[in-house]
């Protein structure tokens, strides 16, 4: 497989942005900051979830946000759903696309939906058929591909196997996350090799943390393998309630700015994605961590 010539990004702000936030975020301004980024042409924003509000305030209000967000033709809204409750949430909202969240380590799977491995596949597996049958399409995730904040190493094998029954369960993609941000390339691509040994590497997706700073560098090495999907957060927001320590997303910005010298599409502009991070930013009373969103802002001040 060979680079490809354009990507698509799932920016996941909205959600993994602002799951760990300690301020509140209004539901208005999580409605422009969505709003924001689809106009900024990106074709996927993760718009909320339907998690338990005493696990995640943060997204509490992800219903209201559904209603009141400019539903764009050709823009996806996928949300996250742990059980039968959230894609009940989900189905009344008019969700058309889910994601289930899995994980590769033991421990995390217990901190983060309070359950082991296997239930959490065969809850998964009971949700994404009645996610299917309601004419939904359902992404998987699997946290901790690269490292785990309570059992550090984990077996590649792990991922493999979950990744292998999140195929069963029909997931159109599956996104590799690599939640508390400690790959590095050359690992993070025998990660890759070793999972499109069981799942076309065209249908997966990269979802890396920054926190070491290695992001980039490992999504090149993976662009490199072949897959064509990553998840950003624009301004570098975000981080998971149950991994300690774990910074934001790749920064949007950051990924656009570096696709775009390499003369790969995404369809992503600029300037009114840089707009939407100061924006969601200035709501924040902080600055964004992407190096790309500084630097436009200082040249244009
Ligand atoms: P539990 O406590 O085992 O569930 O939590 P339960 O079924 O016993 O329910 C407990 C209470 O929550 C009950 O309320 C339920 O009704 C309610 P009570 O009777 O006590 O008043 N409840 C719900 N409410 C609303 N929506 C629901 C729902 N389900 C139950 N869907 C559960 C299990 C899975 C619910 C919980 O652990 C949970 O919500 N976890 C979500 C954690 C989360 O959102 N983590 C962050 C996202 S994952 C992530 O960031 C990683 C990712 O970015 C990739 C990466 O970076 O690696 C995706
Ligand atoms: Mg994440």
């Amino acid at each position: 497989m060979s680079r490809p010539s354009r990507v698509e990004i799932v920016d996941v702000a909205p959600r993994d942005g602002l799951q760990a936030e300690p301020g509140k975020v209004s539901t208005a301004d999580k409605i422009e900051l969505i709003d924001r980024l689809s106009a900024a042409g990106l074709p996927a924003v993760e718009a909320g979830a339907f998690v338990s509000p005493k696990w995640v305030p943060q997204m509490a209000d992800t219903a209201d946000v559904l209603a009141g967000i400019q539903r764009r033709p050709g823009t996806r809204y996928p949300v996250l759903v742990p059980n039968a409750r959230g894609l009940e949430g989900a189905i009344t909202s008019r969700v058309e696309e889910i994601a289930i969240f899995g994980a590769a380590s033991e421990t995390f799977s217990q901190k983060n939906i309070n359950c082991s491995i296997e239930e959490s596949l065969e809850r998964f597996c009971a949700v994404a058929e009645a996610a299917l049958a309601a004419g939904m399409r359902v992404r998987g995730y699997i946290s901790c591909v690269l490292g785990c904040p309570y059992e550090g190493e984990v077996p590649m094998e792990n991922v493999v196997r979950v990744a292998r029954e999140l195929d069963a369960m029909s997931c159109y993609e599956i996104s590799l996350g690599d939640t508390i941000g400690v790959g590095t390339p050359a690992r993070a691509r025998a990660m890759i090799d070793a999972v499109s040994e069981v799942v076309p590497v065209d249908r997966l997706a990269l979802h890396f943390h920054d926190t070491y700073g290695q992001a980039l560098a490992n999504i090149l090495a993976c662009l490199d393998a072949g897959v064509a999907t990553l998840d950003c957060a624009v301004a570098g927001l975000g981080g998971c309630p149950y991994a300690p320590g774990a910074s934001g997303n790749v920064a949007t910005e950051d990924v656009v700015y570096m696709l775009d010298g390499m003369d790969i599409e995404t369809g992503v502009d600029m300037t009114a994605l840089v707009d939407a991070g100061r924006f969601i930013c200035e709501a924040l009373g902080r600055e964004p961590t992407s190096k790309a969103a500084q630097a436009i802002q200082a040249n244009a001040g």
